[in-house]
């Protein structure tokens, strides 16, 4: 028997320690680090002495022809078979992360609806919540008739025990990873020990069994609670719920899929009766935008395959710092560091006594390169005052050098703000040329100086 021994695991990121410190060496975050015995972990214990069995080894070439792809359960929620890159699939475990109260139990009694109501058998199992609670939910989201099966149990053991009996479930969901515990680790629920034990046994059952399972996971910046990072690495796709105080609207971007893309975007719309589809996001986004007004530019994103058309909102205003500053929402502040050096060094724009404001509309987080354009296009706009045209779109990436450089596809950016009454486009030359339409107006500047000369005039 394995002695037992005391660590300090990180619940952020799972390092273990020999001795208390206030930092993890592993991810640099502060207070993570727990107390926990190791004598029962993973590979130690009464597991470990268990006889060793033969498998079996297969060729590859003797696999190929009766396996195609990967069998999955499609929901018929549209934004959420995206997300998964076409329905969850069967024998897999997926882990739905996010902020508490961003709304995942809510997409998953949903989801479970749908797919109960499909004919699926599928098991709902709370952790955090009494079966009458989740009932309520229920009953508001107007499916309280659907014969999805409802358990409130936190036990890895007696969850095994439950969901054993009868048919086999197609799809387990487990609300949520830091409420579970096995007899198999000592240390108490949502520590990373038991976190990890016990989606280990959750995956074991859906590799065995065929079904799919979805392991909900709350975030936390504190270390109190096992952050859903210490499971990503086991499961086979992790999406993440995201969604901005005081907006409505609701992202689940996929971060990992072993059986599709990432990048992936669904978009959501909590409302009093739950979550609704929005099939298209650029509507949303743009959808308060009022007249052009000085130092808004509209950027045609794209999410994974999915075009998204966003308003950036930047504000020049001269500054009674010393050191003026720079505030993004939105976007990367080393980025519009770089826009801001770039305007100053080649196009000659000078904001060192002004304060700068980066806003990316409607709470939405931008994360390429291509929005270089569209930001450096809004800034200088902000600063001359000048309004620029209502119904153009911008995108492209810029160089150190001030060169517009090419970014990946341009022909469904384009369509994307045809689609919405767009008539314009500034983007990079170089890029490949879509035919008709809106590219036959569109210009190409060489450099960022030849944008700044067009919008100040
Ligand atoms: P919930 O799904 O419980 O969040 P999570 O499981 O991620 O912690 O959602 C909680 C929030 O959603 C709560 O603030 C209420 C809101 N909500 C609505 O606005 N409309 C609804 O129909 C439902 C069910 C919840
Ligand atoms: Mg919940």
């Amino acid at each position: 028997m394995a002695k037992s021994r005391v660590q300090f695991i990180c619940q952020n990121c799972g390092t273990a320690h020999a001795r208390w410190a206030g930092k993890c060496d592993g991810c640099g975050e502060w207070n993570t680090l727990v107390e926990e015995g190791t004598s029962s972990g993973i590979g130690s214990g009464p597991q470990s002495l268990r006889k060793a069995r033969a498998g079996r080894a297969v060729a590859l070439t003797t696999l190929s022809g009766d396996i195609e792809d990967a069998p999955r359960i499609v929901t018929g929620i549209g934004e959420l078979d995206r997300a998964t890159g076409g329905g969850f699939v069967r024998g897999s475990a997926l882990l739905v992360g996010g902020d508490p109260g961003i709304g995942k139990s809510t997409l998953l009694t949903q989801a479970a609806a749908a797919l109960a109501a499909r004919g699926h058998r599928i098991i709902y199992v709370s952790g955090e919540e009494a079966v009458a609670q989740i009932r309520l939910r229920a009953q508001r989201l107007g499916v309280a008739e659907t014969p999805v099966e409802l358990a409130a149990e936190t036990n890895v053991e007696d969850i095994l025990a439950t969901i054993g009996d009868g048919k086999r479930p197609d799809l387990v969901i487990l609300d949520s990873i830091q409420t579970l515990w096995t007899d198999l680790a000592e240390s108490a629920p949502g520590t990373v020990t038991q976190v990890r034990a016990a989606a280990q046994a959750m995956i074991r059952y859906a590799k065995s069994t065929g079904a799919a399972i979805v392991l909900v996971g709350h975030v936390t910046k504190e270390g109190q609670i096992a952050g859903p990072r210490v499971v990503e690495h086991m499961v086979d796709g992790v999406l993440y719920f995201e969604g901005e105080g005081g907006h409505h609207y609701r992202i689940l971007r996929t971060v990992k899929n072993r059986f599709g893309p990432t990048d992936e975007i669904g978009v959501f719309e909590m409302g009093d009766r739950g979550l609704r589809e929005v099939p298209n996001p650029s509507e949303l986004f743009l959808g308060e935008r009022s007249a052009a007004a000085p130092g808004a530019a509209v950027f045609a994103g794209m999410e994974g395959t999915r075009p998204v058309l966003v308003e950036i909102q930047a504000l020049v205003a001269p500054s009674p710092l010393g050191t003026p500053r720079r505030a993004v929402v939105g976007w990367d502040s080393p980025r519009l560091s770089m826009v801001l050096a770039v305007l100053e060094a080649h196009c000659g724009v000078r904001f060192a006594t002004h304060d700068v404001y980066l806003n990316v509309a409607g709470g939405y987080r931008i994360s390429e390169p291509a929005a270089d354009l569209a930001v450096a296009a809004a800034l200088v706009s902000s600063l001359t005052g000048l309004a620029l045209p209502a119904d153009c779109v911008y995108f492209g990436e810029i160089s150190l050098s001030g060169a517009v450089r090419p970014v990946a596809h341009a022909g469904s950016r384009l369509k994307e703000a045809e689609k919405l009454g767009f008539g314009q486009a500034v983007m990079p030359p170089g890029n490949e040329e879509p035919a008709g339409g809106i590219s036959a107006q569109a210009w190409r500047p060489e450099s960022l100086a030849d944008l700044v000369a067009r919008i100040a005039g």
